[in-house]
């Protein structure tokens, strides 16, 4: 979508957008061997598409956007890709958060970061630090993020409060799940999108997509662009969600 294409912005606009959108930026391994070259330059093309779709992101005042940057279980790739891809977010991270401070976008890390290089961690925190007031858009980045991990995460936090005291086990309910999860305070997923073709999950947001809308173009990461995107959210405009409910007409009889 060029930057003219404002037509298609206000046409999404008319429907009711997501809340929150959580990414599966998958396929640039497969996008680089395409072209003959490494897996990493996928990864580096990967990084462009990223910024695309945040400003998209906030140019439709959608509040919330979770990208999967690294799995808990892509450690076990060779280490050298592992070791690119940690030294492109930092870069990445370094070059982008002038704009997007700039643009009121708050970015949040979520995942075990202690597992994460000192570079890394360097960055993260800078990167926390300065953009931690804005409110226009929260832009989690989900790095050595495991949806299993973060799950039993919250169990650990509930139980060592319950141990202390200040829980009653049987008094539990799902919000005080959500609130102990790295999400806590931000909507439920409304779309999932997955580039690639895959359809799975592979560990991503397992209890924040219980009922979120699973878009999955076949298209590679890199050559996802605002107009695939645009794509998306139609899509998702277009379903009807129930909820485990009735849909409007079958409620009425
Ligand atoms: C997604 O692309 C990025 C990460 C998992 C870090 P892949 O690297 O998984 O690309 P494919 O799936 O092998 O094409
Ligand atoms: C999911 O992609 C993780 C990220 C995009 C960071 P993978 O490529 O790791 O997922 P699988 O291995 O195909 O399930
Ligand atoms: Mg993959």
């Amino acid at each position: 979508m060029e930057p003219e294409r404002q037509d298609l912005l206000e046409e999404l606009r008319k429907g009711a957008l997501p809340r929150h959108v959580a990414i599966v930026m998958d396929g640039n391994g497969r996008w680089a061997k395409a072209r003959g070259l490494p897996r990493t330059a996928g990864h580096k093309q990967g990084v462009e598409t990223v910024r695309e779709i945040v400003r998209m992101t906030r140019q439709l005042d959608i509040p919330v956007l979770t990208i999967f940057a690294f799995s808990t279980e892509n450690w076990s790739r060779p280490q050298y890709e592992v070791d690119a891809l940690m030294r492109l977010m930092v870069d990445a991270i370094i070059k982008e958060v002038p704009e997007l401070h700039a643009n009121g976008v708050r970015l949040r890390f979520i995942g075990d970061l202690s597992r994460l290089n000192r570079d890394l961690t360097q960055a993260v925190e800078k990167a926390h630090a300065t953009t931690r007031d804005n409110r226009i858009l929260t832009l989690n980045v989900a790095v050595n993020y495991g949806g299993r991990a973060e799950i039993t995460r919250a169990a650990r936090l509930l139980a060592q409060r319950a141990v202390e005291g200040k829980l009653e086990p049987a008094s539990i309910r799902e919000k005080d799940v959500a609130d102990v999860l790295y999400t806590a305070g931000q909507p439920d997923v409304d779309l999932l999108i997955r580039t690639g073709g895959d359809k799975r999950i592979s560990n991503f947001l397992l209890f924040q997509c219980a009922y979120a809308e699973f878009v999955v173009p076949s298209i590679y990461w890199p050559d996802f662009d605002r107009y695939q995107y645009y794509l998306a959210l139609k899509e998702f405009q277009g379903r009807q969600r129930r909820f485990g409910g009735l849909g409007e007409e079958d409620a009425r009889g």
